[in-house]
């Protein structure tokens, strides 16, 4: 059981929690398996804590599955890695829409096998009424090139406005809306870094690190994140709030 220490469930609804899924290459190597079996391992995992987070109450849950710079990967493991996104969203579609999750992608959709590009605009499709949680899975995703292409849109539509622009580079080009808040960040594996991930998104997210790699990562463990992210003293750059004195008036 999670105990989930956070001020309320409608806060919790409110959550966007993004993960680095990092540690698969390694989880396998040091069992001496292949590393694309840590990411099937690491695939399982992702069914089962999107699961768990639509049952923690979080409202949206950004994934990293593949970076821009993952295309420099060997062509054999590119290939176990973009079957695995079209297996999950081809088996998972029906499950999400009982669930209530919509599913969407951001990042570039262009250099997707088309196999997966069309699994993921059926999903969207069939999963667009879903509320109760936000699966946004980053496929081919940079941050950094989210932000120039919002820019280099705003210079061809000829007009730009704060909001226009942090929606479109938090949509990316998908249909979902955009979120340009992210909460809370968790990365797997051990290292400490954002690696071009919702930069624009992430200006005041609080980050939780942890040594689990991604394939032994359980919901129990983005409980525990949720539980420490609940005891963070956010301030957004202003002071901490006052405490309240009893029976004094708040002039
Ligand atoms: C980072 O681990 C992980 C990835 C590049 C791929 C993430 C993919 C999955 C978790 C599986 C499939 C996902 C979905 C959405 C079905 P790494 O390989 O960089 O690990 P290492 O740092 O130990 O080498």
């Amino acid at each position: 059981m999670v105990a989930v220490m956070t001020p309320g469930a409608s806060a919790v609804r409110d959550l966007h929690v993004a993960i680095i899924m990092d540690g698969n290459g390694r989880w396998a190597t040091e069992r001496g398996l292949p590393r694309v079996d840590g990411h099937r391992r690491g695939a399982a995992v992702v069914r089962r804590v999107v699961e768990g987070a639509a049952t923690l109450g979080i409202g949206t849950l950004t994934l990293f599955a593949f970076s821009s710079d993952n295309w420099r990967r060997p062509r054999a493991e590119v290939a176990t890695l973009m079957a695995l996104f079209g297996e999950y969203l081809e088996e998972h579609a029906s499950a999400c829409v009982r669930a209530g999750i919509r599913v969407a992608l951001i990042g570039r959709r262009d250099r997707l096998p088309s196999s997966v590009r069309r699994s993921a605009e059926r999903v969207e499709t069939a999963t667009a009424a879903g509320r109760v949680l936000l699966l946004r899975l980053a496929i081919d995703y940079s941050a950094r090139d989210a932000i120039a292409r919002a820019a280099e849109r705003a210079v061809r539509l000829g007009h730009f406005s704060r909001e226009a622009f942090a929606d479109a580079v938090a949509r990316g080009d998908g249909p979902a809306p955009g979120l340009p808040d992210v909460d809370l960040v968790v990365r797997t594996g051990g290292e400490r870094r954002l690696s071009d991930f919702l930069l624009w998104e992430c200006a005041y997210a609080e980050l939780w690190f942890t040594d689990v790699a991604w394939p032994d990562f359980t919901t129990e463990d983005l409980g525990r994140a949720l539980d420490d992210f609940a005891r963070r003293e956010r301030r957004f750059g202003a002071l901490p709030a006052a405490p309240a004195t009893a029976g004094e008036p708040n002039l």
